[in-house]
């Protein structure tokens, strides 16, 4: 398999608004990042993802951007990220910045222009139409609840917007707007990005003619006419041609409703698109018919399903990205863990059972300390513009129950992640010296980086080890995934396989023992124990154990 740098890597996504703010006013920064270089280089990851830091009117947190080529004021200056790309560099990592161009902020000076006549040179940046009877022009809903479609007095026309009204999308079909986007990459990667994670770029072409889901509701999920569209992948591979292969980057694309056929050639090895994409079939498993927020338990065999398909049907074909929790999910130690008494020991677990696995590892701010998901008594505590919608649409409009609603939110929504980054135990978990904009979750004096660095037996120092092994092992990067015991219902365990060598990761996700017994077909003449997260030796028999609850391991048989 082809080496490539980016394979190699362990990426960390700092979300700025919630990672540490330098100046008090409640708000993470560009200086404050800038402040935990030492802390990042200590971890040991090698690329940094930046969520957007651009001018924004923050509809959306920053991805509705009014400003490509600017900084968010509350975020610093343009001097404040060349500083601290320095610094990125002067330590030997990169950093990866958000592109955010399937819609843009209906502030950016584009809009602006484009709502005002028909004819403006503008108009068509962005997506028209006029409504049919009375209505808009199709049933698509937008993904933060409510109709894709506002109208538009001005011109008496609608326009789409496939997340908030305040978030248009951009109109790929029309090659100036095309090459607007191509210019403004360029510019950001001649100031020295070394690459980008790409905000759901496989929405960007949308089915011709627009047409409404069929079976007649005034309100539909369109998804099948804006995912995976007709034209993606030209415009990715036109995009590729004119920017992204003249530079030696990463990209990873954000892929919602993307199969491992389509993600085969999003991340195709000949490298004419993107590096990698970010598929959301393992974050779906705990989401019933009714989407998101249809809650449903998920199951070990279905993870098992979907993460062996990823692995298997990419092989040879593609590149994975491997994730468990970023910005926009809950926790993963409260998701797929146990946030109480096995919090640390299950946060080991996950970041085992994900890092072991072939593709490229994201660590999500915090993620390495084991936090967890908050809960917050009132909806006023809560700042997602998606979380708002939804419990409007729900409750005030549709009177469903207020308790109900809220323990939704408690499990699925995306303020669980934003909380603060939990630096120490003095006030606000030493974040702010003002007054957070999001509020702190409560168990900062317990869970916290100071902690962490102080004890040995931290996640912080597993994160650690975890990263110092892919460093020194190929088999980590490159070995071939395979499943065994597959129907075992605590254990997820399976081997990488490299040359001579053969990797055994066995995870127990349950809160009790676990049996494990080795397939016959696995042989080797020695083994060491690469990490675990229990006081095991190395001289254990390991044709047969008794895992503990949440225990991992880590084999290396030659
Ligand atoms: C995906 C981003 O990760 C999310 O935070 C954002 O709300 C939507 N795309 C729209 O940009």
């Amino acid at each position: 398999m082809e080496k490539a740098w980016w394979k190699e890597s362990v990426v960390y996504q700092i979300y700025p608004r919630s990672f540490n703010d330098s100046n008090g006013d409640g708000v993470g920064d560009i200086k404050g990042i800038t402040e935990k270089m030492d802390y990042l280089k200590e971890l040991g990851v090698d690329v940094i993802w930046l969520s957007p830091v651009y001018k924004s009117p923050n509809d959306d947190n920053g991805y509705d951007i009014s400003d490509y080529q600017a900084i968010m004021d509350e975020f610093g200056t343009m001097d404040d990220w060349d500083e601290m790309l320095k610094e990125i560099h002067d330590r030997g990592m990169k950093l990866i910045m958000d592109l955010v161009v399937n819609h843009s902020s209906d502030e950016h000076k584009w809009f602006i222009e484009s709502r005002k006549s028909k004819d403006n040179p503008y108009r068509d940046y962005y997506i028209w139409r006029p409504g049919k009877n009375g209505q808009e022009p199709n049933n698509w809903t937008s993904f933060f609840s409510g109709s894709a479609w506002q109208y538009d007095e001005a011109t008496n026309e609608y326009y789409l917007h496939l997340f908030s009204k305040k978030q248009p999308d951009l109109n790929w079909e029309n090659p100036k707007l095309r090459k607007e986007v191509y210019d403004m990459i360029t510019w950001w990667l001649d100031r020295g990005v070394d690459g980008l994670r790409m905000d759901v770029i496989n929405l960007i072409s949308k089915a011709d003619g627009l047409p409404s889901v069929p079976g007649g509701k005034r309100y539909d999920w369109g998804g099948e006419f804006f995912m995976n569209g007709p034209r993606v992948h030209e415009y990715l591979q036109e995009m590729n041609r004119e920017v992204l292969s003249k530079y030696d980057i990463m990209t990873v694309g954000e892929c919602p409703g993307a199969s491992t056929e389509d993600a085969a050639k999003y991340a195709n090895l000949e490298g004419t698109e993107l590096n990698m994409i970010f598929t959301f079939e393992h974050m779906d498993l705990d989401s019933g018919p009714g989407g998101k927020w249809d809650l449903k338990p998920w199951k070990l065999n279905d993870l098992k399903e979907v993460m062996t398909k990823w692995q298997k049907d990419l092989e040879g074909k593609g590149w994975n990205s491997l994730y468990l929790n970023n910005h926009d999910q809950p926790r993963m130690v409260s998701r797929f863990g146990n946030d109480k008494e096995y919090r640390v020991e299950s946060a080991k677990m996950l970041g085992t059972f994900l890092h072991m696995m072939q593709g490229t590892p994201y660590i999500y701010q915090g993620e390495e300390l084991g936090m967890t998901n908050v809960r917050f008594e009132s909806l006023e505590d809560y700042n997602d513009i998606e979380i708002h919608n939804m419990y409007r649409e729900k409750v005030i409009e549709g009177g469903q129950d207020h308790n109900k609603v809220m323990e939704a939110i408690y499990i699925k929504g995306r303020d669980n992640a934003r909380t603060p980054m939990q630096w120490d135990d003095s006030e606000n978990a030493g974040f702010t010296t003002g007054s957070p904009w999001l509020k702190v979750n409560p168990n900062y004096k317990e869970i916290n980086a100071k902690n962490e660095l102080d004890n040995p037996q931290s996640i912080f120092h597993y994160y650690q080890k975890l990263i110092q092994l892919r460093k020194a092992n190929d088999i980590i990067v490159y070995g071939t995934y395979d499943l065994i015991l597959e129907e075992h219902e605590q254990i997820y365990a399976y081997t990488r396989t490299l040359d001579d060598q053969t990797l055994l990761v066995v995870c127990n996700f349950t809160v009790e023992d676990a049996d494990f017994e080795l397939p016959a077909h696995i042989h080797f003449k020695s083994n060491q124990l690469l990490i675990r997260n229990y006081d095991v030796q190395n001289s254990e028999d390991i044709s047969s154990m008794v895992l503990k609850p949440y225990e991992a391991r880590v084999y290396l048989l030659k």
